[in-house]
């Protein structure tokens, strides 16, 4: 038996962007560009990169939330976007997202025994009514939100924000899933509830053997949560590998940016200008060239023309670089 469990093959997702008058026509928003990376059973593989770089189309892509423009996911072994949406039923209560805002993924009038329960009433696994009732109760525990009785009558305002993502986590897990997205699901918390919120994402996915996918901005908390990091830029992934090989060995100049951040930031900001140019991230329309032409300091006239591709440079660190 294979041990990947996701295998994403040259992932595209075009989106229609706002109507250009000057053109008379619409934008092409390549949110996710011929992405490719395996997420292997038991592990947890990290995407970091800016504010619409893509992290959050991808994860809704491999959760299939959305539906590819073109490209392949697999699922140990099953092209999920060959399937129909019956068959593809089965297969979703395998794969479940927890959001950045838990209070924009849950709906703020339903009470949390509601809220954790919806996924076995949407699965057809409610008939009996106490036994879900002690489903719920179990998966409260399980976040260490005790008593349980306690919480589940309330309703999510009445819940602080850290709780809110507990029960959003608890909501997630309940059908068993296999695999997690975790999309930002720290960042609109308090700093000092996080760790407690990260913590409980590892406990919980050595109790259950969970797979993951842990989106985030801060290589910080990458580094703390990963296995492996993907680092995303303009909806390519320009570098993936180890996580210790990504912090101390990063090959691509914008890994090396992300990474100079973590440092002192009088040192970061000199640093920085010897890596990359500031820039502002607008286009995302095919281009030629590498991606990050506008901002490398040490991009040639043949960067500009040729796209490079991924390449191994040390064991499983894969760079699309010539540096
Ligand atoms: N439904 C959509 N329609 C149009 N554009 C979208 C849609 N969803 C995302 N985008 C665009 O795709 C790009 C990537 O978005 P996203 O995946 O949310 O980035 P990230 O999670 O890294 O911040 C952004 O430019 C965003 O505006
Ligand atoms: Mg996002």
């Amino acid at each position: 038996m294979s041990d990947v469990l996701f295998e994403v093959k040259d992932l595209v997702m075009a989106f229609h962007g706002n109507f250009n008058i000057f053109k008379r026509k619409r934008r092409i928003i390549y949110a996710v560009n011929k992405v490719s990376f395996t997420i292997h059973k038991g592990e947890i593989v990290g995407l970091i990169g800016e504010s619409g770089c893509g992290k959050t189309t991808t994860a809704r892509l491999l959760t299939r939330l959305l539906k590819e423009t073109s490209g392949d996911v697999y699922f140990d072994g099953t092209n999920l976007c060959k399937l129909t949406d019956t068959k593809l039923r089965s297969f979703r209560k395998s794969f479940q997202m927890v959001f950045q805002d838990p209070y924009e993924s849950i709906n703020p009038n339903m009470r949390i025994v509601d809220i954790i329960g919806e996924p076995l009433v949407i699965h057809g696994e409610s008939k009996d009514k106490g036994a879900m009732r002690q489903r719920v109760v179990t998966a409260l525990e399980s976040v260490d939100l005790t008593p349980a009785e306690d919480f589940l009558y309330r309703y999510p305002h009445q819940l602080s924000g850290g709780q809110r993502q507990r029960v959003v986590i608890a909501r997630s897990l309940i059908l068993k899933p296999r695999f997690i997205a975790a999309d930002e699901p720290t960042s609109m918390l308090d700093v000092s509830v996080r760790a407690g919120i990260l913590n409980l994402l590892l406990q919980m996915k050595e109790r259950l053997n969970l797979t993951m996918l842990f989106i985030t901005h801060d290589l910080s908390t990458a580094r703390y949560m990963c296995d492996r990091i993907g680092v995303m830029y303009k909806g390519r992934l320009v570098e993936i590998g180890p996580t210790n090989q990504i912090i101390s060995n990063p090959a691509h100049p914008y890994t090396k940016a992300l990474v100079s951040v973590v440092k002192d930031l009088t040192e970061f900001i000199q640093e920085r200008e010897n890596i990359i140019k500031d820039g502002q991230v607008n286009s995302y329309t095919l281009e030629e060239g590498c991606i990050f032409q506008e901002r490398c300091v040490q991009c040639s006239p043949h960067c500009m023309c040729v796209e490079p591709p991924l390449r191994e440079i040390t064991d499983k660190h894969f760079v699309a670089c010539r540096c």
